[in-house]
Formats: C-alpha cells, structure tokens, sequence
C-alpha cells in the first residue's frame, strides 16, 4: 500500500509544511482519515499549553492493533512483520508475518484477560529483545492494558520505583535474557523489585535461557503454560477492545532534572497517527522495504520505530537481541547483509564506538540493500556523520538526523531522506505540524527563529544572523505527551511554564541562516550518556546513600564514544580514605540504585562543593573543571568559600 500522505518532493514539502500552520486541524484529519476508526473524531484538536490540556481527535474510538496488525492480516497477510536476529549468530532467527503476528497477539491477549488484566489496567514488561517482548506490548494495546515497558539495564529499585509509580497490576518478565556475551538474570532482579509490598498480582515469566529460577506459588507462572491452556481451550481470537482517542496506551519513564524519573503519558489516537506520519515521511518507507532500528524497546525509539511506526505501515521491522560489539564489532552490518536491510536507523554513540574499530569489520560486508540510515539520540558530530555517510550508506544513502524526545512520541525535526536537505550535524528542518522557536533568556522569541512565520514567509527567513536558543514548540502535535503519570502538575512544572504558553523541549538549538535548527545539548541537569537520558539529580541521590558520603554534585562531560561521561564529585565523613575502595562502592550503590547505565565514569574527592551564598551549587564550574577547562571558569566572586575551586581544580581527574 502507498501512503496519500507520503511528501514526494521538496515544493511537496513545503506545501504540506505550510498547510500544517494555516491549517492544522484539515492537516491531520487529513491523515487520519485513512486510518482504521470504530467511530471518527468531532472535533480534531482541543488545547491549552496552559493547563496543559491537548486532546486530539475528540471522542474517536480505534484500537491502534488492527491499524497495526488485522489491516495488513487481512491485505498481506504473507508479509513479514517481525524479522527476529537472535544474539548469538549460530541461532536462527525468526520471521513472523502478519497473519501470524495477529494469531500470537489475540491469543497471548487472552492469556492476559485469564489473568484478570482489563482495559485500563497496568502491566509492568521487563523483557529481553525478543519476540515476545512485542507479542506481549501489542496484546496490552489489544484489550486495552496500559504497557510500561522497563528497560533491562534497570536495577531492582527502579523497576520497583517504576511499579509502584503506576500500580501495576501484572508484570511479564523471562528467567533471564542475553547481551552479547552476557547473560542477565531477569527473574532473579524482577523477584528483588517484587520483594516489597506492591499491587502485582501475577509474573508471566518467558522461558528464554533456561537458567533456574524460582517461582512464587500463586504470584509466577511460565509464559509457555498459559498458552498452552489457550490452545487447549482453542482460544485464538480476540476482539480488539475499543479505545478512546485519548486513553492512554503507554507509560515511559524517562529522567528530568529532579531525583524521580517521571511517567511520560501517550495516548492512542494522536501517537499511532503521528508515529505514521513520521516514520512514512522521514525515511520515505516504500512497500516491502525490510526496515532496522537498532534501538532497545526500553526506550521510546523501540516503541515508536521497531513497533508502532513501522507496523502501522505494513513494513517488515527487524528486532535485534543482541550488541553491536558482539561476537565482533561487524555485527550490525553482518545482520544488514543478512536481511538485505533498506532502511538502518541508530544512535550516534554506536557508530562512534563501532568507528573506532576501523574499518576491517566493514570491509567484508556489503551494505548494498542498504537505501536510507538514520540516527538519533543525541547530536552527532560531524566525524561520526562522514563515517557513516561514507562508509555504511557508501555516499550514496541519505542520512536522517533526527531530533525528538521520549516526550514527543515521534519525530519532530528531521530532514525527509533524500527529499530535503541533509547537512551534517543538522536535524534540519521541522516535520509538517511542528512549529518550533527558539527563546531568548527573556522568554522571548528570537527574532527570525520561529519556523510557522519563515515557512509564511514564502520559505525566506526575516533575518540573515545565526542564531541561539532555548529550543520551544509553539503548537500542539497528535504524538506529544498528554501528562506525567499520576502528576499532572508536574508535567505542568516541567514542559509549560519555563516559557509560559509553550512547549519546553530542555534542549538548547542553533539555527542557520536557512532556517535550519541543530540541536546543541540539554540546558538542564540531565545527561545523555551512550543515547541513555539520566538525570544528574538520580544519580547525586544514589551516591548520597552510600554510607559515608556527605554529599555529591553530578555533571557531564564529553566522551568521545558515549557522547556524555558522569563525572561524580563528592565529600566524604572520613578524611582520609582509601579512594579506589570508596570508588567501588560507590559505583555499586548507583548500580543497585539506579542501574549499570548511570555508573560514574569519573570520581573526585573533594573537600568541599562551589556553592553560592544561599547554598546553590554552581554546577556551571564544576562541569568545565570536568570539561578539563581550568582556566576560564567565570565569576566565582558570588561564591560562598572561592578557595574550595581551587582544590578542586587541583584534585581533577
Ligand atoms: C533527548 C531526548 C528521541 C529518542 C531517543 C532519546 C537528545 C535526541 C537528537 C538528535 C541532537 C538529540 C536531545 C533530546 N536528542 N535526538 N538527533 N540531535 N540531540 O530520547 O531519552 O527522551 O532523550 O535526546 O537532547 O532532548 P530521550
């Protein structure tokens, strides 16, 4: 099937672009209307940044799975839906079509509805990269359970975090799962998170490794017995459950600047258009092209580009088990080659580290079928950007950089591949329907940096100067988070009022004189470590509990394959101590807090913190003495005791 929406050329671009701001409301009704609907909209968008209240497509009833799976059950049903590259080489993969996918998600739908999940309810998923991980997401979406997905570099303390945020009722996990040469004990991490008082009721558990586990009477039970009494019972079919535009579909956590992750809220309707949208436009998916996104389904780009995205498209969407480093750093290309991959979409963190290892892993592959690779994440540098351009996309494939957050639900600045401009280290332009600006430190719009009004503008910008900013959003998009779970106020603190009546993306941007936006880096306290978004807050809590340490100041800085290093500075009780063993453990408090993902790559004792008078610490000295810039530091004169920098500055590491 070919997509109507589906932007062919550069003045296609800009039609649609311009028609998303005169417009929106015709733009996507537009859209939507080739979409699978029990019962359309009566009204396309309500909406107030300041509440914030944002409702798309008012009172339409759907249930995004048969956009996903029955549509193309029923038009292709022969088509590969999930091709499946286990971790080790020497296991065959698995391919499953449509037809298939939707056999194996109504049935595991009714394994759920056996254990008493209904619509509304919450389901924790801590599961390996593997099929089922997906079979069980879209049969939460099915009747309607709300999925929160964990991430497996996640401790026991966060799943349990996690759990409780959202009251989960259910979790499916397996007995353990595999990374690269690594095994990891799933069920025995899941048993620590459920050792507490919390609402789950049942454990699915997936047999995956086949390591021991043990199993609660009455709580565990194996993922294959439960399908077994559906086949028994020859319980194969499930009627989607009807869904309000607006119900939730997901929970994801991601980190802010406080100490506690927060549960990004996306709904049904407005995410499975824009997810659409965005993946139909950005990587120009042509019919039966094989599609690879690298990324874990832990975090949003898994949900967003290896499920929704790609399945409501009718593509082939490739799942990966393993890591790129493993058996050897040409994994990534040999499973391109494998599957005769079209589109590739990472993350800059891994073509960095896989850049590093030359160019031999590359050498014996082919990369032919390859026509589009994208990345995401974080910004890319323009070293990495040629080497991937050149020797993965063999200058000849277009480069999608795109920008967005687990908050946005899909892509929103990006060029369209091979439609318009691609310009290395640029996100570009933004999609149709998104309108950012960038802010002065006023809360002013900067002049000439408001996308809407130079798209008006007939494509000119008003002004020729660079420009800098804190990157906003001005209009509502279907894909964009609705609330912070359980805390509507503080996604209100969070995204709306640093610029009152806009959207704050915490990001600082660039733009060119053509209008382009590049995408600078957080402004805020929170770290993107290897693509991986953590907070400096969670991680100054985690070290804080660690017996002895007083206090701690968390800041990033740069590392050539990670993006972001965490650089730890902290005040120990004890004077002098035995730094590497307070090191390790300090290491291991952040691990069982928080996860391997946020250990400090760096830490230095200090004997105290840069703090201003009213006990503020200045986080701006701390990260150039971790930047390795000693000299410039700024005014310190507002500094309570200006001598602790000193030691500092003297201490680093
Ligand atoms: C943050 C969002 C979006 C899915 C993966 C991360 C940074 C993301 C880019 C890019 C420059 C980027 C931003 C953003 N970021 N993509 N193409 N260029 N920066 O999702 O964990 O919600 O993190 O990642 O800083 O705010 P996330």
């Amino acid at each position: 099937m070919s997509f109507s929406y589906q932007i062919k050329d550069l003045s296609q671009y800009k039609e649609a672009y311009k028609k998303s701001v005169e417009d929106p409301e015709g733009f996507w009704s537009a859209i939507a209307n080739e979409f699978i609907w029990r019962k359309k909209w009566d009204r396309v968008l309500e909406w107030n940044f300041k509440k914030p209240e944002i409702k798309w497509f008012v009172n339409a009833k759907l249930n995004i799975t048969e956009n996903c799976i029955d549509r193309w059950a029923e038009t292709q049903p022969n088509t590969i839906a999930l091709l499946w590259e286990a971790n080790d080489p020497a296991e065959p993969s698995r391919s499953i079509t449509y037809r298939k996918l939707l056999f194996e998600v109504c049935r595991f739908a009714n394994v759920l509805k056996n254990n008493g999940v209904k619509k509304g309810d919450r389901v924790c998923i801590y599961m390996p990269m593997i099929p089922e991980l997906m079979i069980g997401i879209l049969a939460c979406a099915r009747i309607g359970a709300i999925h929160s997905v964990v991430f497996g570099g996640f401790s026991a303390q966060s799943i349990r975090d996690r759990i409780n945020d959202a009251s989960c009722s259910l979790v499916l996990t397996a007995d353990g799962g595999y990374r690269g040469a690594k095994q990891i004990p799933l069920k025995e991490i899941m048993d620590v998170a459920l050792r507490d008082d919390t609402a789950v009721k049942k454990v699915i558990v997936f047999k995956r490794t086949g390591v021991s586990v043990s199993m609660q009477p009455g709580r565990d039970i194996w993922w294959h017995d439960e399908l077994k009494k559906m086949d028994d019972l020859q319980s194969f079919e499930c009627t989607a459950e009807t869904m309000d535009a607006e119900d939730i579909l997901f929970i994801l956590y991601t980190s802010g600047s406080t100490g506690k992750p927060k549960g990004v809220v996306l709904t049904c309707g407005g995410y499975m258009v824009y997810t659409n949208y965005t993946f139909i436009n950005v990587f120009q998916y042509k019919p039966r092209q094989i599609f690879f996104c690298t990324a874990d389904i832990g975090w949003i780009t898994g949900h967003s580009y290896i499920i929704y995205g790609p399945l409501s498209a009718g593509a082939t969407t490739t799942m990966f088990e393993g890591i790129p480093t493993w058996p050897d750093s040409g994994r990534f290309w040999e499973v391109v080659d494998k599957h005769k991959v079209n589109i590739l979409y990472t993350a800059p963190t891994a073509i960095r580290s896989l850049m590093a290892h030359g160019l031999d892993p590359v050498k014996d592959k082919k990369l032919d079928s390859l026509q589009v690779i994208g990345t995401v994440g974080e910004p890319i540098n323009e070293e990495a950007w040629h080497w991937y351009h050149d020797h993965i996309g063999k200058k000849k494939c277009p480069v999608v950089d795109t920008w967005w957050q687990t908050e946005t639900g899909g892509i929103m600045i990006s060029n369209l591949a091979g439609i318009t401009p691609q310009i290395p280290s640029f996100a570009t332009l933004p999609l149709p329907g998104i309108q950012p600006v960038l802010m002065d430190e006023n809360g002013k719009i900067i002049r000439g940096s408001d996308a809407a009004e130079n798209a008006l503008a007939n494509g000119k910008k008003d002004t020729s100067e660079l420009l800098t900013g804190n990157l906003c959003i001005k209009f509502p998009w279907p894909g964009m988070l609705r609330t912070t779970y359980g805390d509507h106020e503080r996604c209100r603190l969070n995204y709306f009022t640093s610029y009152p009546g806009f959207y704050f993306t915490g990001d600082g941007c660039f733009m060119d004189t053509n209008g382009n936006y590049r995408i600078t880096g957080r402004v805020d306290d929170v770290l993107n470590v290897s693509g991986h978004r953590i907070g400096t807050a969670e991680i100054e809590n985690a070290i804080d509990m660690e017996p002895g340490v007083i206090e701690s100041a968390v800041v990033g800085f740069p590392h050539e394959i990670k993006g972001q290093g965490i650089y730890a500075f902290v005040i120990h009780a004890e004077g002098k101590i035995d730094e590497d063993a307070a090191r390790k453990k300090i290491i291991g408090a952040v691990t069982l807090v928080i996860g391997v993902i946020a250990k400090p790559d760096k830490i230095q004792f200090v004997a105290g913190l840069p703090k201003t008078r009213s006990g503020k610490i200045m986080r701006r000295i701390l990260r150039k003495i971790a930047e390795g810039e000693t000299e410039n530091l700024g005014d310190t004169s507002t500094l309570l005791d200006p001598s602790v920098v000193e030691e500092i500055r003297n201490g680093k590491i």
